[in-house]
């Protein structure tokens, strides 16, 4: 049975009735400029047709009670009483409450169903996908506007503010305005954001190294500590403002390693730039040579990659019909991408997998993945 059809029957053996929405927000998977978003760069990601999924059903009574197919679990809260609790999925949850309630939005009360298809922690942006999809019912319940943008700044504070991870912008704006058929070039500053077809006969190929890293949240705001440091070097509001020429001739006065997180930051924004126009001419081997070198950026300069995702995306590159692979998010684990000739990819597939095996002994998992469209509801 489908998701939509999962949660549809759940939500009738748990609350009775038909739901009246169902809303769903995507997953995504970013094609290159990691890292760059919170330092108002240039990021190229694509909405992937992986989603969570609610069914829902406004109530009277200003409580939010929601019950997880994934999680076997109900979280349940009132709108006049926010606190955060332990640490779990239902944080989220209040999180865009409390956002929603902050930017001035009168909330009304629901109960639904909740289920995903995106798997958790590994660099797909499911805690985005679930703030999107939190927001889209409440949108729909409250009649409040849906204004893609706004929501994914919104969703965006509620993960810093509320849930403790100081991430960019990138997750929830592409989770919210993503474009069937396309990616997205999202300057993080301006947020003025390109459709970018992809290349003709390619598909997008999600390489899961089902490795999965604790601390990652700490990791991640040390990275962007530094970022912050290189930029008051050059008196720069951000290291978006800093350019090559720049950062090589006043490379040797950084101290490390923030010389190398800068490095890697001004050169993926130009990477990302270039792979938008190399995408824009149908020029998938020029795509792929800048993904490889994205990797390797991220790998030497950054940090942030690990044996895992190395051995998986060097494998990957290593086949015929793929342009180029390289890890993809935040880092330390979870997935890499490929950009495979849609003719090779089930080939593709079984040579990368019996090659990680033997070198790791670890069975990656595979998604072929169809750019899609940001948060939708649908009426049932
Ligand atoms: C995480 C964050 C994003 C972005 C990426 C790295 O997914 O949520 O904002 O910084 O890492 O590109």
């Amino acid at each position: 049975m489908s998701i939509e059809g999962r949660i549809t029957e759940e939500f009738q053996h748990r609350f009775g009735g038909r739901p009246a929405f169902t809303v769903r927000s995507p997953g995504r998977v970013n094609l290159l400029g990691d890292h760059t978003d919170y330092n108002d760069g240039f990021v190229l990601p694509m909405a992937i047709d992986r989603w969570v999924w609610i069914a829902l059903q406004p109530t009277t009574d200003r409580r939010v009670t929601v019950y997880s197919l994934d999680f076997g679990d109900t979280a349940e809260f009132a709108l006049d009483r926010l606190r955060p609790v332990t640490p779990g999925w239902p944080e989220y949850l209040k999180g865009v409450a409390w956002t929603l309630q902050e930017a001035g939005h009168t909330l009304a009360g629901w109960r639904g169903v909740i289920a995903g298809n995106i798997p958790l922690g590994a660099g797909l942006a499911s805690s985005a996908a679930l703030e999107m999809a939190v927001a889209r019912a409440f949108a729909a319940v409250s009649d409040m506007p849906w204004d893609p943008v706004a929501m994914a700044r919104l969703g965006q504070r509620a993960e810093s503010q509320w849930v403790g991870v100081s991430c960019g912008i990138m997750d929830q704006l592409i989770s919210a305005c993503g474009r069937e058929g396309h990616a997205l070039l999202i300057d993080c500053r301006s947020l003025e954001m390109q459709p970018i077809p992809l290349p003709a006969g390619v598909t997008v190929v999600v390489l899961d190294t089902t490795t999965r890293r604790d601390l990652i949240d700490s990791a991640y705001n040390e990275r962007r500590a530094q970022c912050e440091a290189a930029a008051s070097h050059f008196g720069a509001p951000a290291l978006r403002d800093v350019s090559l020429t720049q950062l090589e001739s006043q490379f040797h006065t950084l101290e490390e390693p923030i010389g190398l997180r800068a490095r890697h930051v001004v050169s993926e924004n130009l990477r990302t730039l270039k792979a938008a126009e190399a995408m824009r001419r149908d020029d998938a081997a020029a795509f792929g040579k800048l993904m490889n070198a994205s990797h390797t950026s991220l790998r030497d300069d950054f940090r942030v990659s690990s044996r895992a995702l190395d051995l998986l995306s060097a494998s990957a590159r290593q086949q015929t019909g793929c342009y180029g692979a390289r890890m993809t998010g935040a880092g330390f684990g979870g997935c890499a991408v490929a950009l495979v000739e849609t003719d090779m990819v089930a080939d593709f597939a079984e040579k990368v997998s019996s090659s990680f095996r033997a070198a790791i002994n670890l069975t990656p998992v595979f998604h072929v993945c169809q750019p899609t469209r940001g948060s939708e509801l649908l009426r049932l």
